[in-house]
């Protein structure tokens, strides 16, 4: 077998090996962290993404060993595929970091600013762009297009007004399921996702299009406004399902399931797609086996609160103030007349009195 040909890339002044044919914004995600670009409309589990967003430019420095020129305008990462020797620029470089702010601009122009009522807040792509690399302030002073919030079936919701035109959700239907009746209809400021003669979304794979939408514009109907998700906890479950893995995330306030989404990288992408019976209809923790906490892996608010990680015991302090060990520990307890753990302060009538705190005559006392 031909052994493969690798090239060498360095990004942001990390120099890293890849296969030929891959592209620069898989080479980052090699390297990871601040070096990757962000990006909206790429979804490397769907074939064809990519090059609508423009999220992911970089500059090309040095476009390769052969040809060092480097390349005269910013590229989209997700589609320029590296070549040996080359050198990229993506935080390190002035000039994209400025033309990612216009990027983001752009994409805010018609994108409503209603994430203190949007059911994505917390994990929307575009929250986190729009915090990493906008700009503060606005320069857009027009009215900004909007539509009606359509029902794509009793399990979907499209909220257009939101939509980036990523495209990610036609790419899904198209690749996974057996007939797509939404498209992107009309074009330019016209542009919007539709199902044209408002045909529902119902095909058993269609709810991963929640799943892959950057923004809140596909949400979950079994979910809208019942609870943030970051008042949620997200749990690694599985059941036996006869159409897809039954691999899933569950996220539970208490035990009640509120949610169910596929299982997503470190990337925000899906790793194994549900169906729709995993996801809109199995909402009792006893349909699912929970293997245990999630980890997300998003810097925004969803992170936290998770208890995902190894519990640690608090560093040991005293013997650090003291500068030796302590010779003896005492148990509170045995030690104070004061704080008997079988007294129970709300059977003392009035304020508590030393008398109270005498366990021969206080006929409330139990030995604990
Ligand atoms: S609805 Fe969501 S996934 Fe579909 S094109 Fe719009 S932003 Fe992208
Ligand atoms: S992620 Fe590259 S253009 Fe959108």
């Amino acid at each position: 077998m031909a052994e493969e040909q690798l090239f060498k890339v360095t990004i942001d002044n990390i120099t890293i090996e890849v296969p030929a044919g891959t592209s620069i914004l898989e080479a980052a995600r090699k390297i990871g962290g601040d070096v990757t670009p962000p990006a909206m409309c790429y979804y490397s589990k769907l074939k064809g993404t990519g090059g609508k967003c423009r999220t992911c430019l970089v500059e090309v420095s040095k476009g390769s060993e052969k040809d060092p020129r480097p390349m005269p305008k910013l590229v989209a990462s997700c589609r320029t595929t590296v070549m040996d020797g080359m050198e990229v620029k993506n935080i390190t470089s002035s000039k994209v970091v400025d033309a990612r702010a216009g990027v983001v601009e752009f994409l805010l122009i018609n994108h409503p600013l209603d994430c203190p009522i949007c059911d994505q807040a917390g994990e929307c792509h575009l929250q986190d762009l729009s915090y990493e690399h906008g700009d503060a302030g606005t320069r857009f002073e027009f009215e900004k297009r909007t539509f009606k919030k359509v029902d794509l079936g009793d399990k979907i919701q499209l909220h257009m007004t939101r939509c980036i035109l990523c495209y990610r959700c036609v790419y899904l239907a198209d690749q996974l399921t057996n007939k797509r009746v939404h498209g992107v209809l009309d074009r330019g400021d016209h542009a919007q996702i539709a199902t044209y003669i408002k045909e529902s979304l119902d095909n058993e794979f269609i709810g991963n299009v929640i799943d892959v939408c950057p923004v809140g514009a596909l949400t979950d109907r079994t979910f809208r406004f019942k609870n943030r998700v970051w008042f949620l906890k997200p749990q690694n479950a599985h059941r036996d399902c006869p159409t897809c893995s039954g691999k899933a995330t569950v996220w539970l306030r208490g035990d009640e399931v509120f949610r169910v989404t596929a299982r997503k990288d470190e990337w925000g992408e899906v790793e194994d797609w549900i169906c729709n019976e995993c996801r809109f209809d199995k909402k009792l923790t006893s349909d699912w086996v929970i293997e245990g906490p999630r980890e997300i892996n998003r810097h925004s608010v969803i992170s936290q609160n998770h208890y995902t990680k190894e519990t640690k015991d608090p560093q040991e302090f005293l013997p650090e103030i003291l500068g030796r060990k302590p010779r003896i520990l005492l148990d509170i307890h045995d030690v104070s007349d004061v704080d008997k753990p079988g007294i129970d302060l709300s059977l003392i009538e009035g304020p508590a009195h030393s008398t109270d705190f005498d366990t021969n005559t206080n006929e409330n006392y139990e030995s604990k």
